[in-house]
């Protein structure tokens, strides 16, 4: 269990030629499953946020040729709660060694670089963790390797690397469809939130493998609208995520947490991406931060306090380019 308030603030931070950068999570207020492709994925329409939990992402070039990439959990979460900081994929099975090769092959770069990761967004949450390190990868090595690709470029690199990876290039708040990889962005509204990571993780492929596409309900500009009138409760109340039901038949812990949250008195509630991470939209982060004390005493996982964050990677990597 931990409390984690925003490092993101700056987003980033370049000190020489060595560059820091705070990928965010994201939570999903809507999630639409419009169709079944042929190629195996889901046609849909999603609202993805980026959230203040965040990991830290360090990028300098080298002068050999090799791709240095180091992922750990931050300081003091193994210690919490071993079922949740599982350890880390090998190196060149992750999608931060992935991105950097990409890149390095596409832009013909010989120079190597040396990224390490601290991670604190849980994995297999829901939350796109994997997504923004490997987003973040991409904007810090552009700049690190001087490279001056334009964001539609990255954005390239950024689909083939996985559907959500394109919307933390740009990050804020954004209407995400296609796959994913089509990326609106939107006016990011401002909520505070508790998210909730059970003791055990979802497989994203398994729970896309069991939902059922459904006629478009517009959750996402119904929501939309809400927020820019200020109207948080009639938002809360367009909350959807196809990916919910699906998620409940594999594991128990959605059902668990949907009770819990039931009694929060938050405005809404439901899981975020395919799970298995649960969030309530709060009135404001004083309410939150009561509903997180309250969750942590019932022992259902890690219980983090957030808020939306309107800072871009994307900016920060720009800024700290210009110092
Ligand atoms: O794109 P990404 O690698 O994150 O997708 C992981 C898995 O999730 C895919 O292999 C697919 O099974 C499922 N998926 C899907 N439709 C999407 C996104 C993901 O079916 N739009």
């Amino acid at each position: 269990m931990y409390s984690l308030r925003t490092q993101l603030g700056g987003a980033g931070r370049q000190t020489g030629e060595r560059l820091t950068l705070h990928p965010p999570a994201k939570v999903n207020l809507t999630l639409e499953i419009l169709a079944r492709r042929p190629d195996g994925f889901h046609e849909l329409e999603t609202l993805m946020l980026a959230v203040s939990v965040c990991d830290t992402l360090i990028c300098e070039p080298t002068d050999d040729s090799k791709l240095h990439v180091r992922c750990q959990w931050a300081a003091g979460l193994l210690a919490q709660s071993i079922e949740i900081w599982q350890p880390l994929p090998a190196t060149n099975d992750n999608l931060v060694w992935k991105a950097l090769e990409r890149l390095r092959i596409a832009a013909g770069v010989t120079r190597g670089v040396r990224v390490d990761v601290i991670k604190r967004i849980p994995a297999q949450a829901g939350l796109g963790g994997a997504s923004a390190d490997a987003a973040a990868a991409l904007l810090a090595a552009n700049a690190v390797w001087q490279l001056h690709w334009p964001i539609e470029r990255l954005a390239e690199v950024a689909a083939q690397l996985g559907s959500d990876v394109p919307f933390f290039l740009t990050g804020g708040a954004a209407v995400c469809r296609g796959r994913g990889e089509q990326i609106e962005v939107v006016r990011a509204p401002r909520c505070s939130l508790v998210i909730v990571r059970p003791p055990t993780g979802l497989s994203t492929p398994a729970v896309f493998k069991r939902c059922q596409p459904s006629s478009p309900r517009q959750a996402a500009s119904d929501m939309l609208r809400d927020f820019a009138r200020g109207d948080s409760a009639a938002a809360a109340r367009a909350l959807h995520n196809g990916l919910q039901q699906p998620a409940e038949q594999l594991s128990p812990w959605i059902s668990k947490l949907r009770r819990a949250f039931e009694t929060t008195g938050c405005l809404g509630h439901q899981m975020s991406g395919s799970g298995s991470s649960y969030f309530g939209l709060c009135w404001h982060v004083g309410q939150a931060k009561r509903i997180a004390r309250r969750l942590r005493s019932m022992n259902l996982g890690a219980v983090m306090v957030a808020e939306t964050v309107s800072t871009t990677l994307q900016a920060a990597a720009k800024a700290s380019q210009q110092v």
